[in-house]
């Protein structure tokens, strides 16, 4: 395939956790996928998460953790341009330049201000501002499509009209209107049944140890029917999970069996855990190597920070020019 020709495709990941199995299947895989259809650029958003994060030693520490999260799940620095946010100033101008073409109202009506807000905080200027240091990420880059979960939809929308505007004022080519990209994987529901969530606690972290997995899988909340009853495994936390794993030959096998009774769902969740540990034992292992190189993390960064910045340098010179500062 012609590179020159490809689209690209953009995404930022805010550092505030581990991932854990919802964020693997809805976001992390999907978009590791692109790399075959795409030139892509995935980067870490630092200071989004500043807003937030007031605890220097602990954003440090989840910077790395997401870079190794990524890199454990098989993001390859030769093929995606991997960045942190904070290493590529272009962002911070062109999100300056941005808020001059916002109207203060359209920033207020943001869900995450206005969520704030209805909890009766008073969010600080970082939150309100959020979507717009988010559109700068996407739009320094001239991205095509930015995959995102349905939750950022509202963010994508503004940063559609503002290159829409800026380049009603300036001239088409001014910036590239990108295009969200929601994908269609499936909610992967947590523990309780419940979409999984770090705010609810009730997560399937990637990296854990594999005796914690299994006792996680275990305590899947089920029904309590006796053990010779006939299942339904549709619709069941325990089979969802194993249908996302497993292949599809042993998802039905599963659905059979406890179809069959005499088969409970201990039973199935033994299989759950066996599964999961194969496909997580590798990436468990190849994180704690990226982890415990932070080093090597700064290396992979770093490199993928100078490919950003000559992305973004460019753009902001197009900019720059067509806006009259020079
Ligand atoms: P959380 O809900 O745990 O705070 P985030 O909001 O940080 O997760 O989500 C990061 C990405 O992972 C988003 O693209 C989101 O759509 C995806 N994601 C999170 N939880 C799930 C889930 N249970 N099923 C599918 N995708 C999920
Ligand atoms: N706001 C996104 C989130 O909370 C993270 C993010 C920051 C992002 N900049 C971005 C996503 C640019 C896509 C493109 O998940």
């Amino acid at each position: 395939m012609n590179v020159f020709a490809m689209r690209t495709a953009l995404t930022g990941i805010k550092p505030t956790h581990v991932p854990h199995l919802g964020n693997y299947f809805g976001a992390i895989r999907p978009a590791l996928r692109l790399v075959e259809s795409h030139r892509t650029a995935f980067f870490i958003a630092d200071y989004h998460a500043l807003t937030t994060v007031r605890d220097p030693n602990a954003l440090r520490g989840y910077v790395y953790d997401v870079a190794a999260s990524w890199l454990a799940c098989g993001l390859d620095p030769a093929r995606t341009i991997f960045y942190r946010q904070s290493d590529v100033p272009q962002v911070f101008e062109l999100s300056w330049i941005l808020s001059c073409f916002v109207a203060t109202g359209q920033l207020e009506r943001g869900v995450s201000y206005k969520d704030a807000l209805a909890k009766g905080e008073s969010p600080n200027a970082g939150i309100l501002c959020y979507p717009l240091l988010m559109a700068a990420d996407i739009l320094v880059f001239d991205a095509d499509v930015v995959p995102v979960g349905a939750d950022q939809k509202q963010h994508l929308e503004l940063t559609r009209d503002l290159a829409t505007r800026i380049n009603h004022v300036y001239g088409e080519g001014t910036l590239v209107v990108p295009e969200p990209l929601v994908t269609e994987a499936p909610l992967v529901p947590g523990i309780d049944g419940q979409k999984m969530s770090k705010s609810k606690g009730n997560t399937i972290p990637l990296f854990i140890g594999s005796k914690q997995l299994r006792k996680l899988c275990l305590s899947i909340v089920t029904n309590s029917e006796p053990l010779e009853a006939p299942k339904v495994a549709q619709g069941s936390t325990v089979y969802e999970l194993f249908k996302l794993v497993a292949s599809p030959e042993e998802a039905k096998a599963m659905e059979e069996k406890l179809a069959r009774g005499g088969y409970g769902w201990g039973h199935a969740k033994e299989e759950l855990y066996e599964v999961l540990e194969a496909l997580l034992a590798p990436m468990r292992d190849r994180f704690s190597q990226f982890r415990n190189d932070p080093g090597e993390l700064d290396r992979i960064l770093k490199q993928g920070a100078e490919r950003a910045r000559e992305v973004a340098a460019q753009t902001l010179e197009r900019v720059r020019a067509r806006i009259g500062i020079r």
